[in-house]
């Protein structure tokens, strides 16, 4: 853990920054993001630490080295973020005064992790930013790269005497961030494992999975575990089942090569959609210590009941998109998309029945979809509560009745949570609505939520792993997917699958359809 100063301490004497208050403070650190270049940093990284900076939550004494091959100088480097910062970050107020300060803690170097002697240069310039900035010696490497160069850049880094073995007080300290993919299935992420466990312990390993970094998913453990009302309904006897959906309206863009070699399930299922269903499923932790929690989240994956590769069928659908309308506008199909093989058969669509085979969750499914060009881009999690045990009002609530209460809680757009109840409506006559009960977070509290990989990099600063994967929550998440994968192979070897199966603008394949529909149940018109 990071060795945290109180609430009071001023340590951002900048005045153009916004000041809050904050309960802990990082210790000095250098963030060294290994592919600087790329999409991720210009998107999401850079401008996550400006937001932290404007809100003053980095300590006085950081700096932020960026690296990759294309020669750039640290000048360069600055104004390319800084138009990316303009570009991507639309929602955060651009501060020319901050940002000029914020932007003297920023190099670049050009390195090939390739090359072991390109890391004596990152040594020297860690030393010299340690001088210059007083970051103390404490490193974070962000493998932002694609995931091939992760090993390479481990050992290269331990090979150079950048990052070791610590203990979790000890300082300085050397952290690293590990971008998903996190492997490709269970073998390939145990290899990976074996070599960061070969340089860093456990807790210096934060493996991102950016939805844990989102608002309303950390607000789930708050709405179950901080409210009384919830947690008595939360099992077998009261939830029916539970639907999780993630849809977007987006194809696979200028991702081809990158989605070809995963698809949506290794892409979305065995990461975030696996978390959302451990954050429903998981038992109350012991206390917010970050193990505890992890511990919890990892022993309700642990009771997923197992697909077997010669039933998969029975319980996952998968679906390709064939070329249909979206908001109005036609598009292909993905075998049509740039770089992509005409003939693939590379899933764009996963939906999963899935059993948690525990006390609190016998007999209850759990309906999980992922997919890309759906009718709409939304992503949600909704608790189907069972019906009212004695129908007084089925007269009048007719086949209404069999679709009763439920609790969804909305992850994206629009990040909140509502309730639906039946209401009598008025007037005279004994008419019943089902109503909402909305809470929207922008409305509520009327401030920006920070983006996910704010709240992680924060997280990171501090040395809190609570919201990153452990080892043994991936490595159960891959024993899930590999028999599916498995099967899916063999399928493909036997030339049996019949792509594209939805048009896109769709809600997916009839098949998923068919996947709830089996169980008396049916998709929410979303
Ligand atoms: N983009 C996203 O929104 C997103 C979301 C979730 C996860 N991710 C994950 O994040 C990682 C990065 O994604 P990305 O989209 O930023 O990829 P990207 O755009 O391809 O960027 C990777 C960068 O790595 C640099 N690089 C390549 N080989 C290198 C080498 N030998 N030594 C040093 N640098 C090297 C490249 O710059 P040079 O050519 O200059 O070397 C390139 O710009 C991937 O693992 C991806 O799966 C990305």
């Amino acid at each position: 853990m990071s060795q945290s100063v109180a609430t009071q301490d001023v340590v951002n004497e900048d005045p153009s920054v916004q000041g809050i208050q904050v309960e802990h403070r990082a210790d000095p650190f250098a963030m060294v993001i290994v592919g600087a270049h790329g999409d991720l940093t210009k998107r999401k990284l850079l401008p996550a630490l400006y937001a932290l900076y404007q809100q003053n939550l980095l300590p006085k004494d950081f700096a932020i080295l960026g690296l990759s091959r294309t020669p750039m100088s640290d000048q360069e480097f600055r104004v390319l973020m800084c138009d990316s910062l303009k570009k991507f970050a639309s929602d955060l107020k651009f501060e020319q005064d901050a940002w000029d300060k914020f932007a003297k803690s920023l190099y670049y170097l050009s390195a090939d992790m390739g090359k072991q002697q390109d890391y004596d240069t990152i040594t020297s310039k860690l030393d010299e930013l340690k001088d210059k900035h007083g970051t103390e010696g404490n490193n974070i490497f962000y493998l932002s790269t694609a995931p091939s160069l992760y090993t390479p850049t481990i050992k290269g880094l331990a090979a150079a005497g950048l990052a070791k073995k610590c203990k979790p007080n000890e300082a300085p300290w050397p952290r690293i961030i590990v971008e998903k993919p996190f492997g490709h299935d269970l073998t390939s992420s145990e290899g990976l494992d074996e070599a960061i466990h070969e340089t860093f312990n456990e807790h210096q390993v934060y493996r991102i999975d950016h939805y844990l970094g989102k608002e309303t998913v950390q607000n789930i453990m708050v709405l179950r575990f901080a409210n009384g009302i919830f947690e008595p309904l939360w099992n077998y006897k009261y939830i029916d089942h539970v639907q999780i959906t993630n849809a977007e309206t987006l194809g696979v863009e200028d991702r081809g090569p990158y989605y070809e070699e995963s698809g949506c399930l290794r892409d979305m299922l065995q990461n975030h959609m696996l978390q959302l269903v451990s954050l429903v499923g998981m038992e109350p932790p012991i206390s917010m210590d970050h193990e505890a929690t992890r511990d919890e989240k990892v022993k309700v994956l642990r009771c997923l009941r197992h697909i077997e590769k010669e039933n998969v069928n029975e319980s996952v659908v998968r679906g390709q998109y064939g070329a249909g309308t979206i908001d109005g506008k036609k598009v292909v199909g993905y075998r049509q998309e740039n770089r992509v093989s005409p003939e693939s058969n590379t899933e764009t669509f996963v939906a999963v029945k899935m059993f948690i085979d525990n006390w609190r969750w016998a007999g209850v499914p759990f309906f999980v979809r992922s997919g890309k060009r759906l009718a709409k881009s939304i992503t949600e999690i909704a608790i189907q509560f069972r019906p009212a045990p004695h129908r007084l009002f089925r007269d009048i609530l007719g086949a209404d009745g069999l679709n009763p209460n439920n609790l969804v809680i909305q992850i994206q757009p629009d990040e909140g949570i509502s309730l639906k109840f039946a209401t009598k409506q008025p007037g005279q006559a004994n008419q019943i609505r089902w109503l909402n009960m909305d809470f929207k977070y922008g409305a509520a509290f009327g401030v920006r939520s920070p983006s996910a990989y704010e709240r992680l990099l924060y997280d990171c600063m501090l040395g809190d792993p609570s919201l990153f994967a452990r080892t043994d929550q991936v490595d159960v998440s891959w024993a899930f997917v590999d028999p599916i994968l498995a099967s899916w192979a063999e399928e493909n070897k036997k030339n049996k699958i019949k792509f594209p199966n939805y048009e896109a603008g769709s809600w997916g394949p009839k098949e998923a359809d068919d996947l709830i529909g089996s169980t008396g149940f049916s998709w929410r018109r979303l």
